[in-house]
């Protein structure tokens, strides 16, 4: 029974007026290896609680002087992060109700049952782990830190890439597809840069409109231009010991390119409208899912800028090249959206992670994450299951990979003389693959790659 295993640290404090009840449930729980620690009141169990870490807490409801009830609020003003179990001879469904609304995790009737004490206990603690855990991940979330997700080969190639770059202050080019996480890796960039305690500043070359993107860029003086009205510093200099990140770089009209490209060879901008060069020490970073080799041929970008940008080059792989990474993300996206969100969702079912596996991921990670923001968000239970996953998700799976082909046919042949005709070859491959399915014509067309009626319509009437 493994619900009943105790976690070796769980301290669990009992309360009951009653000695002998008390020491039932001290038997029941030494058993299994929990620490117990009693009361005989709900005073004197607050009182341990103040000096002693307890994750659970049973106590009986009916009790003089304070009863299970007040106990519980005491609890939560105490020891607000333990669970509370009530036990009850009298047990009703209001004293129920009220008891689960002040926050109790359980209720549990007299005369009580081993197994049923056991369970409770263990899915409270199994709650409480949850929520630290949760606890845990929300505060990561908050310290911004984003974890790189992913042990495939290519995802590994890039990251030994990233690694060796970071600590140089070369400019480097992240080219990838839309939602490869362009801007994640950009980022580990600087942080893994001796730069990481300067600023890291990004700019969407594509967000913003291209008689902005200059001064955006470049900060003007006072009176630079109409409206001018006081001097701003650019995003390039904010950047000043930190890192640049020039995102979409690839849609650069050519007067920005020109800017651009200076501002590499030379190390130092001007502001617009001003006469002064500024130094600026900084290290670039720049992405673009566009491809940028192609649009130098065909003239449509300086090939010096590219060159001065294409230092060090990293492709980010698309995700459906490495089908691998696709459950380690999906976990690590319902761990974040659950906690993100309160939601008891723990993990998905493997029929969910098979679908996510057969779909083809357009807007990669990014498109993965929101199937998974959402799914979560939706999501009542503790998996998520295929049925919650878009639309898109689910058919493919439908579509899906070919069936493992079962032992019986495993390397199984059949020989066939050149020249036999074809109607005969599909016939004798049919009656043969149907022989070691025992007759499946659903499993035999499925590992044919045919629709089941097709055998319907291939086999005489009588076979
Ligand atoms: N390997 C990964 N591990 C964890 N999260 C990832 C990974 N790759 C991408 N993501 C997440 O996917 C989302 C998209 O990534 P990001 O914004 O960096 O992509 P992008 O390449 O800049 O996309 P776009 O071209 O659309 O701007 C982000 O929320 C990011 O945190
Ligand atoms: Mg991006």
């Amino acid at each position: 029974m493994s619900e009943s295993r105790a976690p070796e640290t769980a301290t669990l404090l009992l309360v009951d007026d009653e000695p002998a009840n008390l020491d039932s449930l001290e038997r029941i729980f030494a058993r299994e290896g929990y620490r117990t620690l009693r009361a005989e009141s709900a005073a004197a169990a607050l009182d341990l609680l103040r000096g002693e870490s307890v994750d659970v807490v049973l106590t009986d409801l009916m009790m003089p002087g304070l009863s299970g009830q007040e106990l519980l609020k005491g609890v939560r003003a105490v020891a607000p992060e333990a669970e509370v179990v009530l036990m009850t001879a009298y047990g009703t469904v209001e004293a129920a109700v009220a008891a689960m609304k002040d926050g109790a995790y359980d209720f549990l009737t007299k005369p009580l049952k081993r197994h049923g004490v056991l369970k409770s206990v263990a899915q409270a603690l199994e709650k409480r782990r949850l929520l630290q855990e949760n606890k845990q991940l929300r505060a990561r979330l908050a310290s911004g830190a984003s974890p790189i997700v992913g042990q495939s080969p290519p995802l590994r190639a890039t990251l030994d890439v990233i690694r060796q770059a970071a600590p140089s202050s070369a400019t480097v080019l992240l080219l990838g597809e839309s939602g490869t996480g362009k801007e994640l890796f950009a980022r580990a960039l600087h942080e893994h840069s001796g730069r990481a305690q300067g600023p890291f500043v990004p700019i969407n070359c594509a967000a913003i409109p291209e008689t902005i993107l200059e001064s955006e860029l470049f900060g003007y003086e006072r009176g630079a231009f109409t409206g001018a009205t006081q001097r701003k510093e650019g995003r390039i200099e904010r950047a000043q010991g930190g890192t640049l990140f020039l995102d979409e770089v690839g849609e650069l009209s050519p007067a920005v390119q020109v800017k651009l490209l200076r501002f590499l060879q030379e190390a130092e901008i001007e502001r617009l409208g001003g006469a002064a060069a500024i130094k600026v020490d900084c290290r670039v970073v720049a992405a673009t899912n566009r491809d940028l080799a192609t649009r130098v041929k065909e003239g449509r970008y300086r090939e010096d800028l590219f060159y001065r940008l294409n230092v060090i080059q990293v492709v980010l792989p698309p995700l459906r090249d490495r089908v691998e990474d696709v459950p380690l993300l999906a976990d690590h996206f319902v761990a974040r959206y659950a906690a993100k969100n309160g939601k008891p969702v723990r993990a998905l079912t493997a029929a969910a992670v098979e679908a996510l596996e057969a779909y083809s991921w357009p807007g990669n990670v990014r498109e993965l994450e929101n199937a998974i923001e959402r799914a979560v968000v939706l999501s009542q239970g503790a998996e998520l299951d295929v049925d919650a996953l878009p639309d898109a998700v689910q058919n493919a799976a439908r579509a899906g990979p070919r069936p493992a082909i079962p032992a019986a046919l495993e390397g199984r042949t059949l020989t066939i003389a050149l020249g036999t005709p074809m109607e005969e070859i599909e016939l004798r491959v049919i009656r043969e693959t149907l022989r070691h399915t025992k007759g499946d014509k659903n499993l035999a067309a499925q590992l044919l790659g045919i629709a089941a009626r097709t055998i319907y319509r291939k086999l005489p009437k009588d076979s």
